[in-house]
């Protein structure tokens, strides 16, 4: 089973991409794809459309474009939802000892990394940043 993992512009920023791949993958992932890509305005307003009616959306939707983030197809057994226990909460001043947010998250908005939470949104998410071709392309 796959899931989308986006490492986001403040851990890029703060040189966390390698410890949090690491980190994934001694949790058993597989990275199947990745991609840095900065992100438009339209881009991120549309990947994260869900949210547009909070009071955080304007934010996000800047934090999200104002720098290079990693998103990345991540692969094992029950993908979804192994990778948000191993992230932690979204703020991670509650997520638990040893999760990738409560290591290298710095608040609530700028929170190291993003993981999809079904398996309906994983396919969506995946597909938004990895065309069929190209992750057929990558493993034959
Ligand atoms: P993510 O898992 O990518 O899903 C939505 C994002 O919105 C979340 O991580 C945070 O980056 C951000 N977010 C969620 N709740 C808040 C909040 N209360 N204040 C600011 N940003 C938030």
């Amino acid at each position: 089973m796959q899931t989308l993992a986006i490492v986001k512009p403040d851990a890029i920023g703060a040189g966390k991409a390698g410890k949090i791949l690491a980190h994934l993958e001694e949790a058993g992932f597989t990275v199947r794809a990745a991609r840095l890509v900065k992100l438009t305005r339209p881009e991120a307003e549309a990947f994260y459309a869900v949210h547009r009616e909070r009071p955080f959306y304007g934010s996000l939707v800047a934090f999200m474009t104002s720098g290079p983030c990693l998103p990345m197809v991540l692969e094992r057994e029950d993908a979804v939802s192994h990778l948000r226990t191993v992230i932690g909460a979204t703020d991670p001043a509650e997520a638990a000892e040893g999760t990738v947010r409560r290591l290298y998250a710095e608040n609530k908005e700028r929170n190291g990394i993003h993981a999809s939470d079904s398996a309906e949104n994983a396919a969506r998410e995946i597909g938004f940043f990895f065309p069929q071709a190209e992750l057929e392309g990558l493993w034959g």
